[in-house]
């Protein structure tokens, strides 16, 4: 068996966390997760608007998210404690951004917010951006009053680069001024996304050097 790893990153292990792929049988744990959140994200995630909904609806969901892993479109990541136990929120490298780019988009369970686990899993993914997938700009968009989430890409060195005015944001009905964070593949090695310990492994298991 060769021993070289090859993408997309399956799993990724931070110092206190498990991103994963997702699997149709993650599903009851999602749930949890959403619906103990539900107040706390509705303000930010347009689709917190349906919540709480079915557990057939996190299957379905699921099966997507896992379907367009596999295939290679899209890498939503649910976050789970170390011992893989509990769902603690929902992360993604997604290709919205464009050819040669990923952007960053994270929620976190509302009991577990201000212990810095979104700057943690975000500095993870941009590590995996720039070192696995090899591309050229990492993004992390925002509402502009959205001061916590604006927090992450600051602390871990992206730059504001613009906001945008009344667009819409994640798939939502009205539009929000979005802040638009960058960072390209020069600004990477001396950011702090880069100092972020992190460990990732392929689908079969095959840990990136
Ligand atoms: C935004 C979110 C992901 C942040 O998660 P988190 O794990 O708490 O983030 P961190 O702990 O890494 O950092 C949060 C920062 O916000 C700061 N903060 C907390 N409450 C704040 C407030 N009301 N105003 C301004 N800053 C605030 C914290 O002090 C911290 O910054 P610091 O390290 O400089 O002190 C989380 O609050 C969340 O899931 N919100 C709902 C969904 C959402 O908004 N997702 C992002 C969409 S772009």
């Amino acid at each position: 068996m060769s021993t070289t790893a090859t993408g997309p990153a399956y799993r990724i292990r931070s110092e206190r966390l498990l991103l994963r792929c997702p699997r149709p049988e993650d599903a009851p744990l999602l749930k949890t997760a959403v619906d103990e959140s539900v107040e706390h994200l509705r303000p930010w995630m347009p689709w917190a608007e349906l919540e709480p909904r079915e557990l057939q609806a996190k299957i379905d969901l699921l099966r997507v998210w896992r379907g367009e892993f596999d295939l290679g479109r899209d890498f939503t990541y649910l976050i789970f404690s170390d011992d893989e136990s509990t769902v603690l929120g929902g992360c993604g490298l997604h290709t919205r951004a464009g050819a040669d780019a990923r952007e960053i988009g994270y929620w976190v369970h509302g009991g577990h917010v201000n212990r810095g686990l979104a700057t943690e899993l975000a500095g993870a993914l941009t590590r995996v951006a720039f070192q696995i997938d090899r591309v050229r700009r990492v993004d992390i968009r925002c509402d502009s009053e959205n001061l916590r989430s604006a927090r992450v890409p600051e602390k871990l060195g992206f730059i504001h680069e613009a906001t945008l005015r009344r667009r819409l944001f994640d798939s939502g009905n009205s539009p929000r001024n979005t802040m638009v964070w960058t960072m390209f593949e020069d600004e990477f090695p001396g950011s702090a996304a880069a100092a972020t310990a992190m460990e990732a492994y392929d689908a079969i298991g095959r840990k990136f050097p």
